[in-house]
């Protein structure tokens, strides 16, 4: 695993939107794999400004997200297909119809997460998947368990993780219970994979995934076999690496 430490998240920012400016630059018709949440909003609000300074072109490039909540429609400010509109996709020249993410109201939910995997699969996977961590280590909704799910799949989400995202909602019962996600078998089939973090709250998983076991306790830690991870971080998220 590559890492690259970053002074704070300004810069984690910058770096991370290099890394991924440069993927789309030498393969314009790239597939990309995005993520949500506070880790990689600052890379997406960079790679719009440079797009309105014309240095990257999103018109040939794919996306797939990592994961959907479970039950929010497309105009439900907290879906994550919201999310992705707001801070890329209606920002830059992507074809919308070349932005993909689970849809969160399917009526069924299995015959979605078989739909989701085969569209990834029909890619041939990510060529750049970008993924932030959890507190507990989880990447995509990929929750500490004693199993690591490969494909596709609709997870209940643990207490922990409602209670990290909570912030974005009026309240803790407003946050859905469960979410669609890419699985691990889905993640590590990106041909390169980006991890940001920022933040002391994320020392101990970024630690823990980067150096300890490889164990479904810490799904982070699954990405220590990927031939190809590059670790944004800043000082706050490595303090706990050893020296
Ligand atoms: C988001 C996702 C999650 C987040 C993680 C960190 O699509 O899959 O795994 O990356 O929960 O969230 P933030 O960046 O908000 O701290």
């Amino acid at each position: 695993m590559r890492i690259i430490k970053a002074k704070d998240y300004k810069e984690m920012s910058r770096q991370g939107a290099n890394i991924i400016s440069a993927q789309v630059i030498m393969k314009p018709d790239c597939v990309l794999g995005l993520a949500t949440g506070s880790s990689p909003e600052g890379i997406y609000a960079q790679l719009v400004e440079w797009y309105n300074k014309e240095d990257i072109d999103f018109s040939e490039v794919t996306t797939v997200n990592l994961d959907e909540y479970k039950g929010l429609n497309k105009e439900n400010d907290q879906s994550y297909y919201y999310f992705m509109h707001k801070h890329l996709f209606d920002k830059v020249n992507i074809n919308p119809d070349n932005t993909y993410l689970p849809n969160g109201i399917a009526e069924d939910p299995d015959a979605e997460c078989v739909r989701y995997e085969k569209l990834i699969r029909s890619f041939g996977g990510a060529d750049l998947q970008l993924l932030g961590i959890g507190r507990n280590g989880h990447i995509g909704f990929n929750e500490p368990s004693d199993s690591f799910d490969k494909a596709v799949h609709c997870v209940d989400l643990l207490e922990s993780t409602i209670d990290a995202n909570k912030r974005f909602f009026a309240s803790a019962d407003d946050v859905p219970k469960q979410a669609y996600s890419m699985g691990i078998g889905t993640i590590l089939s990106a041909k390169k994979i980006l991890l940001v973090a920022s933040g002391e709250e994320k020392a101990e998983a970024v630690r823990a995934s980067v150096c300890g076991p490889i164990t479904p306790e810490v799904p982070g830690s699954i990405l220590q076999l990927h031939p190809d991870v590059t670790l944004v971080a800043d000082e706050a998220a490595l303090s706990k690496m050893p020296k």
